[in-house]
């Protein structure tokens, strides 16, 4: 059976300009991401400085616009300056976040340089697990001064003449989880994470600066953390940080593809919760929003504990390798729409994470590499949805699911892009059964012609792309499910359980 949607968008209803960080990722020191992932040096891919070129090529073709780092859980127990200087008199540690050996071959100068290549901004973290106001001047010295002082001219000495002009930085990471290294109550982060950023930013005014939100919804703390911690750091920073990952462990398709429903409202409530404490304050100044772990991830979780908990210590072991199916592009699929849904106060959003470690593109250590399904939606909003997001006015068949009620079958956002004239429709049809058909009124837009639609489609919801497969799931061109009516007026077929990216030019 067919059924049928009404989409309606109209040009002057516009929900804000599209900032490219929302299509950022993530690398931490953990498992594969690094090492053996991004960088390799004996793999005969490797450029001269270690990292695979095969993989960069990935990273460039996703078009990923910034990258935060070195964590993560990670970054609460990391000490900078181990990952800086001559390599072979770089220390290992332990790593007690993942239980594993950390080598510290790459540090900050390997990770900043790889962004320039990948043409990809840097997003740093610092310490406020083990560490605080000292060790974060001192890292963002060595990064940013140009020479003349201890730090910058340290890092003349290591061989990087150019500061590395971080500009965004994030203060800690899931300092709310009982699992982080030097976990806070919201009044102690709330304490350090002011000092810290206000000692910051009399380094640079101009740098920006991301304040720990909660780790997920479902922390007790949520979203009193965020009101009380924002109360102290209001006036110095500019992005609050939202993380938030799912799963399908039960195997409740319709569920899990509902699962965006919390993502809209996670954002809706970090929204409303910053506005009260502008109102608090009174502030003049919006807090935006740092959406920077997001993902799909359950597949690797039993493997991963076993992992860390019985066979600790080893050196970049597989670890959080997610293999992804196809309706895992699905829910990344939606939550992408979402984060366009909110372009107004998103600006920054990390997919967690980019290499291996639950992420887009997996590697064979030695081995070549492939793209994930997941890879797909990401590269999709990367390519066609910068612009500006419009609202869509959406009347969807719906449905009930275990966790939600009325959840609406097409999943939608549209964005259009002025300089180019191009209008892009992203649409999820979260339907197991059936076809949707959507009438499509485009206000605003009569003289623009249909130009292509790409689907993700695939019969079997448990697919995946493998090294061996790598092409198991791969978008097509849909022929023949798009009609023009004439004047923004369209109809478009849509298969059950698909992705789509529905393209329109103005004509000449
Ligand atoms: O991305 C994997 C982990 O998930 C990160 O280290 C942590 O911040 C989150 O809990």
């Amino acid at each position: 059976m067919t059924q049928k949607a009404r989409v309606t968008l109209e040009r002057s209803y516009t929900i804000g300009e599209v900032d490219k960080k929302i299509f950022g990722s993530f690398v931490e020191h953990l498992g594969r991401g690094i090492y053996n992932g991004i960088y390799e040096p004996t793999h005969k891919e490797a450029d001269e400085h270690g990292f695979r070129k095969d993989v960069a090529g990935l990273v460039k073709e996703l078009g990923v616009s910034v990258v935060r780092y070195p964590g993560g859980n990670f970054v609460s127990g990391y000490r900078w300056e181990d990952g800086i200087g001559p390599v072979e008199l770089r220390p290992k540690r332990l790593d007690l976040a993942w239980r594993t050996l950390e080598t510290n071959e790459v540090g900050i100068n390997e990770f900043a340089s790889w962004c320039k290549r990948t043409g990809a901004e840097p997003m740093l973290a610092v310490n406020l697990g083990t560490r605080g106001i000292e060790a974060a001047l001192d890292l963002l010295e060595y990064c940013n001064h140009p020479s003349g002082t201890y730090w910058s001219d340290l890092r003349i000495k290591h061989g990087y003449q150019d500061p590395h002009d971080i500009k965004i930085w994030c203060l800690g990471n899931e300092m709310d989880g009982d699992w982080q290294v030097g976990h806070k109550t919201p009044q102690e982060y709330g304490r350090i994470a002011v000092e810290t950023a206000r000692a910051m930013k009399r380094f640079d005014p101009d740098i920006q600066l991301v304040s720990c939100g909660s780790s997920h919804t479902f922390m007790d703390t949520f979203p009193e953390w965020e009101a009380e911690t924002l109360t102290h750091t209001y006036d110095v920073v500019d992005y609050i940080s939202l993380h938030q990952y799912f799963g399908n462990e039960d195997g409740d398709t319709a569920n899990f593809l509902a699962r965006s429903l919390e993502t809209e409202h996670f954002i809706k409530t970090v929204i409303s919760v910053c506005d009260y404490v502008k109102a608090k304050k009174r502030g003049k100044k919006d807090i935006m929003l740092s959406f920077d772990e997001w993902n799909v991830w359950y597949h690797s979780k039993p493997h991963d504990d076993n992992q860390m908990k019985g066979n600790p210590w080893q050196t970049s072991p597989s670890l959080l390798e997610d293999i992804y199916t196809f309706e895992d592009a699905l829910v990344v699929g939606c939550m992408l729409i979402t984060f366009l849904k909110h372009a107004d106060r998103l600006k920054i959003a990390c997919m967690a994470q980019l290499v291996n470690v639950i992420a887009p593109i997996l590697t064979e250590s030695g081995g070549g590499v492939c793209r994930q399904t997941i890879f797909y939606p990401f590269l999709h909003t990367s390519m066609f949805g910068r612009g500006t997001a419009l609202r869509p006015i959406v009347d969807s068949p719906k449905y009930d699911s275990k966790d939600y009620t009325d959840v609406p079958y097409i999943e939608t956002v549209a964005v259009m892009n002025e300089e180019d004239e191009e209008l892009t429709l992203f649409v999820v049809n979260r339907s197991l059964e059936d076809a949707i058909t959507i009438s499509c009124f485009f206000r605003g837009f009569e003289d623009y012609m249909f130009t292509e639609h790409i689907a993700l489609e695939n019969e079997n919801l448990n697919a995946v792309n493998t090294l061996a497969n790598p092409d198991a799931v791969v978008p097509h061109i849909r022929q023949g499910s798009c009609v023009s009516l004439g004047k923004g007026e369209f109809t478009i077929e849509l298969q059950k359980t698909s992705w789509n990216v529905i393209r329109f030019k103005k004509a000449r």
